[in-house]
């Protein structure tokens, strides 16, 4: 099943200012149920303004944007619960923080959604487990926790009202990167438990090699492909152009496939490196 389509999506900012800017450009792409997808490209390049466009908060100047199979703005009554359905974290969402507690700002999405209290103490709890806050830090001011630990609310804010589609805009932008292994090993662990839809845009080809498993690249508004990860990878010369680099393993095995006959050169992680280079050395013990 299609999670999202979007059908020659085009949106251009500023029209008939002299700021007009076409910044998604003729974009028609289907996205699978449960698929990871990395949203990668380089700076400018439309991901933000995409992404904005599949739960409605940017209307299409033209093309189409379905849900399942439905048109998102052909009936604008129906807005609001896709805006339930596609959830979208920001990028630095801790911006926009404004609860008295912890617990209220991440209740705020399910009690709007008309959900009983209990319902909502479930949802809010549970998401909060999943960003590894703890019960006692939820009656706490959203103010008086650490960077790290606010942006994950504002992410918990976002589960709490269990979305079919999770979105995130460079959700470790900012953070050390012992704080982005830990929220993206909490992305990739909802991700395994709820089997939903999750979008990552993300300018590190490391992150989206460890935790996506397909690769969606924009280029000066345009979409350039949308393809497995290992196959986008491949692609090292064209991306490179784009100023996009590989993950360096990668890079190091496309080195190598010019020089030992039998190497597959589409390796993107320390582990499927380690494996092929175990495999070709124990053939060579066995003397093949
Ligand atoms: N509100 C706006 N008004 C006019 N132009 C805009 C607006 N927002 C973005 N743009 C322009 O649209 C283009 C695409 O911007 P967008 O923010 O979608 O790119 P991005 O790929 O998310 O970039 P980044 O990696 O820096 O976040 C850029 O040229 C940007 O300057
Ligand atoms: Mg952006």
């Amino acid at each position: 099943m299609t999670a999202i389509r979007t059908e020659h999506l085009t949106h251009t900012y500023s029209v008939g200012t002299p700021f007009q800017k076409v910044a998604v450009d003729d974009v028609s792409i289907a996205i699978e149920e449960g698929e990871y997808v990395g949203v990668i490209g380089h700076t400018g390049s439309g991901k933000s303004t995409f992404i904005q466009h599949l739960n409605g908060l940017l209307a299409p100047t033209s093309g189409k944007v379905c849900i399942g199979e439905q048109d998102l703005w052909a009936d604008k009554s129906k807005l609001r619960s896709f805006r339930f359905a596609v959830g979208l974290v920001f990028q630095y969402p801790e911006y926009q923080l404004f609860g008295e507690t912890v617990y209220s700002d991440i209740a705020f999405g399910p009690t709007n959604m008309g959900l009983t209290q209990e319902e909502v103490d479930t949802r809010v709890r549970q998401a909060a487990r999943f960003v590894g806050l703890s019960d006692e830090k939820l009656e706490k001011s959203p103010f008086e926790l650490s960077g790290g630990q606010k942006r994950r609310v504002a992410i918990a804010g976002v589960l709490a009202m269990d979305p079919k589609v999770l979105i995130l805009d460079e959700p470790t932008a900012g953070l050390d990167p012992k704080g982005r292994d830990k929220i993206l090993g909490e992305i990739r662990e909802y991700h395994e438990e709820k089997k939903n839809t999750v979008l990552l845009v993300s300018h590190s080809m490391e992150d989206i090699a460890k935790n996506a498993t397909m690769a969606l690249v924009m280029n000066q508004s345009r979409l350039f492909c949308y393809d497995r990860v290992e196959e986008v990878f491949g692609r090292a010369a064209e991306l490179g152009k784009m100023g996009l680099s590989i993950p360096q393993v990668s890079r190091v095995f496309l080195s190598l496939a010019g020089m030992v006959p039998g190497i597959d050169p589409r390796v993107y992680t320390v582990q499927a490196a380690r494996d092929q280079i175990l495999a070709k050395v124990s053939e060579r013990g066995q003397g093949r």
